[in-house]
């Protein structure tokens, strides 16, 4: 048990839904406190992974996203953590001793311009200084762009803007340690969601945690990665989610609710009829600028009746 949280901020982050979630968990495993085979395939940030790891005996975990950039991160962060903090440590300094945020703004661009240059590499043929260089570009843009958001355009380049951020913390080294601890003997897999389905055994928890179905066709947030996650592709989670439940796992899905803007779009439903729905409260921030701020509500979709 550690005590670690997210070291990005990530877009969709779930910290504000912890509640709901926990509350979702399957009585067996609040009574046991025990989670045998734990997986998530669309980890992001990982609040709840990280969440469950400082409450939780878990034995077995596999986590996964097709955000090459996120692999490589948790990657480095489990096996090269000095390194990495060396190089964060030089960052920090770096950006600390700009005069002003004029100069602060010229480094940001420089790292940006230097990030986006290697968008083309081979998760599988990195070498060390590349992986440790990287993720802590990776770390260094998360926290000093604006609204310290992840973001990729469509050809997959990092595209958010400068954040005016005068004294960040890049280098969180105490939440870093504890976030290597926290993915000791974890498998961290890049690729898509389906990929998971080897490791869902019975009784395995999954929590599944896509992007969201836009709220409306005209909303625009860009995507984390450069692939789009359109109603496909949620058609495909949804049969999914069917065979995992067949064999035997205890699944936990959240996503957008379309009635917030459409009473009669059952498109969730519909698609999970079979299952438990359930709707939370929810203030987004991504979509802050769709009307309803602060009484939106998301969908929570377990495959067992709650409390059971
Ligand atoms: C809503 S976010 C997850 C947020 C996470 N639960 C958190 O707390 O930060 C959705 C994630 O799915 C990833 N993703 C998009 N398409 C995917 C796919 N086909 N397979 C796996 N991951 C995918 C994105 O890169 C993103 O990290």
């Amino acid at each position: 048990m550690n005590n670690s949280k997210p070291f990005l901020k990530w877009a969709g982050g779930k910290r504000q839904l912890l509640p709901d979630l926990i509350s979702r968990l399957p009585k067996s495993i609040t009574d046991s406190k025990k989670i045998e085979n734990y997986i998530e395939p669309f980890i992001g940030g990982g609040s709840f992974f990280f969440y469950l790891k400082n409450n939780y005996e878990i034995k077995n975990a596999y986590i996964s996203d097709i955000n090459k950039d996120l692999v490589l991160s948790y990657r480095t962060i489990q096996n090269k953590l000095n390194d990495l903090l060396v190089e964060l440590k030089k960052l920090q300094s770096k950006y600390d001793l700009q005069a002003d945020l004029e100069n602060k703004q010229f480094l940001f661009y420089e790292i940006r311009k230097e990030f986006n240059k290697n968008l083309a590499y081979n998760l599988s043929e990195v070498t060390n200084t590349f992986s440790v260089e990287r993720s802590a570009q990776v770390i260094f843009l998360n926290r000093t762009c604006f609204n310290g958001l992840y973001r990729q355009n469509k050809k997959g380049e990092f595209n958010v803007p400068f954040g005016k951020y005068l004294n960040p913390t890049i280098c969180d080294e105490d939440n870093l340690r504890e976030v290597n601890l926290a993915l000791q003997n974890v498998v961290i897999e890049h690729g898509d969601f389906e990929l998971s389905e080897t490791y869902a055994v019975k009784d395995s928890l999954i929590y599944l945690d896509p992007p969201y179905r836009p709220i409306k066709v005209t909303s625009s947030f860009t995507s984390y990665a450069k692939e789009d996650f359109g109603d496909e592709d949620q058609k495909r989670l949804a049969e999914y989610y069917s065979r995992l439940s067949k064999k035997g796992c205890s699944l936990i899905l959240s996503n957008s609710d379309p009635k917030n803007n459409n009473k009669s779009d059952n498109f969730f439903d519909d698609l999970y009829s079979k299952f438990n729905i359930t709707r939370v409260s929810a203030k987004r921030a991504i979509n802050s600028k769709v009307e309803g701020r602060g009484s939106i509500f998301e969908l929570m979709i377990t495959n067992y009746r709650l409390n059971e």
